[in-house]
């Protein structure tokens, strides 16, 4: 049953201090009653939430447990000791965590919760790759299915890409599926990269136009964008790097300006632990994370939906590539 804002424990009403600067008092006495429940029932299943950085203050500060990027979240599936695991954020990352954790329930609170760049490949797309430049190893980009991730070699993430096409010691790979993630990495290494035509349905968006506006508009701007952003952006950025290298930044450096030039989730979770920072906040929502909300973790939670399955051989190959980009490390340099 939930209960209404007013009759929640202390714990609860503590939780508004985290996200106060961010989340109006209105919206919260709304919000509380599915926080408190949800936080119940987590505790009640020995549930894990996972939440990536582009979910909204509620969920990432509220009721998460383990928060971060790709690569982290990866890393964090493989260790949990909990029995069921809620995936605040896309399919792919819900597939991570099953491929990691064979034996325990993956829930994701919205099947639809997809990804422009996860559907611009296909594992019979890899295999044709494969045909046309035979001998030439296959980094996959995280944001991909299991099937694709199964015809792979390694997989990275927007935080180690660099270090994982560098870790396997060739002088030509096959860099799939984000074109502009691609194309970024060639900048930073000697290893010839063949790209394939995938793009991000957000960071696309962007503009380098828009930066410069936003630079001559705000005096003293830095400027942190994503690599899934076309180069002509990162042309124009202070930094380039996955969502967690600009958390790093600026929780380390505290711009007293700053831009986040991806999903715009990512603002409103750093603002509200950063009050002395601005924020100048382009608001690009990325739809299918936006699909998961406070109602769909409580329901998924209580009915124990929606499983996400992956067929057992594809698991096992998937893994494969999972386990070696793990073993590669995380993204220091450059992610
Ligand atoms: P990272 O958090 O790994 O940088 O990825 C961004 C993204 O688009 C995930 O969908
Ligand atoms: Fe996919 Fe882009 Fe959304 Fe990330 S932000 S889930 S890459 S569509």
């Amino acid at each position: 049953m939930i209960r209404t804002a007013a009759e929640l424990p202390a714990q609860t009403q503590a939780l508004y201090e985290r996200v106060r600067s961010v989340v109006p008092r209105l919206e919260w006495d709304l919000m509380a009653p599915t926080i408190a429940a949800i936080n119940r029932l987590k505790v009640e299943k020995n549930a894990v939430i996972l939440a990536h950085n582009y979910q909204t203050p509620e969920i990432f500060h509220c009721v998460a447990d383990l928060v971060g990027d790709s690569l982290a979240l990866a890393q964090q599936a493989a260790r949990t000791t909990a029995d069921t695991i809620v995936l605040c954020g896309v399919h792919f990352m819900a597939e991570t965590a099953k491929i990691q954790n064979p034996e325990k329930t993956v829930l994701i609170p919205d099947l639809k919760a997809g990804c422009s760049l996860a559907e611009s490949i296909t594992a019979e797309d890899v295999r044709a790759l494969r045909r046309q430049v035979p001998g030439v190893p296959v980094v996959t980009y995280v944001n991909t299915s299991a099937e694709v991730k199964a015809e792979s070699d390694v997989c990275c993430t927007s935080a180690n890409a660099v270090e994982v096409v560098e870790s396997l010691g060739v002088p030509r790979v096959l860099c799939i599926p984000d074109e502009y993630l691609a194309q970024y990495v060639a900048t930073q290494t000697k290893v010839e990269i063949i790209p394939w035509k995938g793009h991000c349905m957000v960071h696309e968006q962007f503009t380098p136009e828009q930066v410069r506006a936003y630079r001559e508009q705000f005096p003293g701007l830095t400027v942190l964008a994503h690599p899934e952003c076309p180069p002509e952006v990162l042309a124009e950025a202070d930094l380039v790097g996955s969502t967690s290298r600009m958390v790093r930044f600026v929780h380390e450096e505290k711009p007293r300006r700053v831009a986040l030039i991806t999903e715009c989730s990512m603002s409103d979770n750093i603002a509200a632990e950063c009050p002395e920072v601005e924020f100048v906040r382009p608001c690009t929502l990325c739809p299918h994370m936006k699909k998961i909300t406070l109602q769909k973790i409580y329901e998924s939670l209580l009915h124990n939906r929606f499983e996400v399955e992956v067929e057992p051989e594809v698991a096992r190959r998937a893994r494969l590539a999972i386990d070696r980009m793990l073993a590669v490390g995380r993204g220091t340099r450059h992610g």
